[in-house]
């Protein structure tokens, strides 16, 4: 079962968003989270990333940890800077080919790090429902669950930062697995994870679109 290190033996509270439909392929769909050239061209965050790698041992799961220095030319990276350091990271967490876990705010001084999990079922070829759901420790007292709430909020307010300008290549993108770049070696490592996954029980019936 796929869960968050920061996490690990921890009571959580967890908060579903509306699921939405994507006109993408689902492995498409999860390759954003890791599509280093995206940042720039549709996020405009100018960051060049260094990943690191870490493959479980059955090969059904697999970590991205992308890092980063912010640079400091436009206003949103200076605003970044600002409230998250001079470093910026983050980490994906794949698990089975159809489950995203995003550690949000690693390592930032002063703000915990946030949680979110995307759940991905392929509907038809091409076609994506993707449900999010939000996730944080569960904090004692009236103090904690407002400071919990305070940050699933906060989660829900990164992802929504991001999400419409993702749309833009969803239902736009011409994948080409065969022309990639040197910055591309995360998607490049995502297709290698995916390709030696074996079928479930539950993908029998699908295939592969
Ligand atoms: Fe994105």
């Amino acid at each position: 079962m796929a869960d968050f290190d920061e996490l690990k033996g921890k009571e959580i509270v967890a908060q579903a968003d509306i699921a939405f439909e994507r006109s993408c392929h689902h492995h498409i769909c999860m390759m954003n989270g890791i599509d280093a050239q995206h940042l720039k061209t549709i996020h405009h965050l100018d960051i060049k990333m260094d990943l690191s790698l870490h493959r479980s041992e059955l090969g059904t799961q697999i970590d991205f940890t992308m890092r980063g220095q912010f640079p400091k030319t436009t206003f949103r990276e200076k605003l970044g800077q600002r409230f998250l350091g001079s470093t910026y990271q983050y980490s994906m967490r794949y698990a089975h080919g159809c489950i995203g876990l995003l550690t949000m705010m690693k390592d930032v001084r002063l703000f915990p790090s946030l949680f979110m999990i995307y759940a991905y079922t392929p509907i038809a070829p091409g076609r994506t429902i993707i449900q999010p759901i939000y996730v944080t420790e569960k904090r004692q007292g009236i103090v904690g669950y407002l400071l919990s709430q305070f940050l699933l909020f906060c989660t829900r307010l990164a992802y929504y930062m991001l999400r419409d300008e993702d749309g833009k290549i969803y239902d736009n993108i011409r994948f080409n697995p065969n022309l990639l770049l040197s910055i591309d070696q995360p998607l490049a490592e995502y297709m290698k994870y995916v390709n030696q996954l074996k079928p479930s029980r539950w993908s029998k019936n699908r295939g592969v679109e």
